[in-house]
């Protein structure tokens, strides 16, 4: 019986066989980089997972198979054969190819919720006179004009998440605070109730099976895109009324809404497009900063060496102040140390761990090929964790930062083209956030060591408790 079972079972074995090792050796006469492909479509998906699911990228997926393969090694992930790539010289050549050789790629659930007409989607000149439009707000007079704003909000953040309570949950209302700074102070759109609890609700799915069935992350997140984009439109319209009637001076301000629909009255850009990449830095801004500020807290605390040292250079900023003075971009520059905490944190704890690409053609590098249509990850673990980059790469050292380190071994915020555009809004919130958390609480953790999870981009488990006091 089992002989016969053989007999017929067999020729169709060998048909999968024969499928697999066509797919593996895909374009065979290539010289492909080393690694598996693993099963059929699914490759090394359910090893990614498991290990993004911890925050455990490098230990359990990339570690082990550098250690095996080298820096360069191909899998398959999502259905996509991918070539992982690990080390600053990659990173420089497939971040500064990005629209030559490579172009972004995101998952569909990702495209259908932000929006085809978002910057992450743009390629070429398309991509380059958006986000001249989109700097302008985020860097330079920009940011000088948004800064008194993100004082003010902040503190006013302090004064209702913070005053009066004895325990917060850093991570889960510092979310609050960075939705508010990009919607009030970079795009100039007041905060309406429910707003929040519906751009959570899309960014939820981002990273979700595009599956629509009731019930499911991604329909939740489509109908909360739905419902975000008909409030959008209508602001947009209002703001576009205000400016052709001359009643706006939003875009002197530096407010981006004002600047993109100023686009929109020139024809430069369309309706869906200002909707579109509102969505999208809100996006990009929620999550990776308040992650970036939780990390900079935890580790504060656990170096408490560092934090006298952070302590005092807050102190001789306030020396300086009246009371109840605004900070100006002088003082942050005199927050070099607090800088370097949060650099040093976020190469531990990089709130993106990497991002795909797409090869547009054939690929040459290192003597392998990497095959038109294939995918590549670069990954922020790659460099940060490695020892040819940071000496003793485990040790929380904030020091390491006084001294240049080599060009795209530390990309919290990416490189090339696609190097994010919001990095100087960024270190600003930070900065601005930790001094005046702590000239004006004392703190300590809760859960010193609470597990990070992802889901989908990293947090830490408990939303971060924190037990708080005023400082007298
Ligand atoms: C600590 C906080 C942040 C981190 C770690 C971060 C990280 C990143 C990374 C790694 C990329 C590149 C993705 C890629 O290469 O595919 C990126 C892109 C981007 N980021 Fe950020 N980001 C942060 C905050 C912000 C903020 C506050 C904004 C704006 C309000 C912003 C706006 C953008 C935009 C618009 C892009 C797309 C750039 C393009 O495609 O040209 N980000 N970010």
């Amino acid at each position: 019986m089992p002989s016969l079972a053989f007999a017929v079972l067999a020729p169709f074995f060998f048909v999968i066989l024969f499928i697999c090792k066509k797919s593996n050796n895909h374009k065979s006469n290539k010289n492909l980089p080393p690694g598996k492909m693993g099963l059929p479509w699914i490759g090394e998906t359910m090893e990614f997972y498991k290990a993004q699911r911890k925050n455990l990228v490098f230990e359990k997926f990339l570690q082990p198979r550098i250690a095996r393969h080298g820096k360069i090694f191909k899998t398959r992930l999502m259905g996509s054969p991918t070539v992982v790539v690990n080390g600053g010289e990659a990173n420089r050549f497939f971040m500064t190819n990005e629209f030559k050789l490579v172009i972004s790629s995101w998952p569909s659930s990702s495209v259908q919720l932000m929006g085809k007409d978002s910057i992450m989607e743009k390629q070429g000149e398309a991509h380059r006179f958006l986000r001249g439009v989109i700097a302008t707000s985020l860097s330079g007079v920009g940011l000088v004009a948004i800064l008194p704003k993100m004082c003010r909000s902040i503190q006013i953040h302090l004064d209702k998440c913070w005053h009066g309570q004895e325990k917060i949950y850093l991570y889960r209302v510092t979310k609050i605070l960075t939705f508010t700074i990009v919607f009030e102070c970079l795009l100039g759109i007041g905060v309406v109730g429910g707003v929040l609890g519906k751009f959570e609700r899309v960014l939820e799915g981002v990273f979700a099976l595009p599956f629509e069935f009731p019930g499911s992350k991604f329909s939740r997140a489509k109908r909360a895109r739905k419902a975000i984009e008909k409030m959008l439109i209508d602001v947009v319209r209002m703001k576009r009324e205000e400016m052709e009637g001359g009643l706006d001076v939003g875009e002197e301000e530096g407010m981006l809404l004002s600047r993109l629909v100023a686009g929109l009255i020139r024809g430069e850009i369309s309706e869906k497009e200002v909707v579109d990449n509102v969505v999208l830095l809100v996006f990009a801004a929620h999550d990776t900063t308040s992650f970036a500020i939780a990390m900079t807290f935890r580790m504060l605390a656990h170096h408490p060496h560092c934090y006298s040292s952070l302590l005092q250079e807050h102190a001789d900023i306030m020396r300086n102040k009246r009371p109840g003075e605004n900070l100006t971009v002088e003082d942050t520059k005199n927050m070099k140390y607090t800088w370097q905490v949060a650099q040093e944190s976020m190469r531990l704890f990089p709130p993106i761990f990497g991002s795909f690409r797409k090869a547009i053609a054939d690929i040459e590098y290192e003597g392998f090929t990497i095959p038109k249509g294939w995918k590549v990850l670069w990954t922020a673990y790659g460099t940060h964790y490695s020892e040819e980059y940071f000496r003793e790469p485990t040790t929380f050292d904030p020091k390491r930062f006084e001294e240049p380190v080599q060009p795209y071994s530390f990309i919290p915020f990416g490189g090339g083209p696609r190097l994010c555009a919001g990095n100087q809004l960024a270190k600003l919130n930070i900065l601005l956030f930790v001094h005046y958390v702590v000239t004006r609480y004392n703190w300590s953790l809760l859960h010193p060591d609470e597990p990070i999870t992802t889901d989908p981009l990293p947090l830490p488990s408990h939303g971060m408790p924190i037990k708080i006091s005023p400082k007298l």
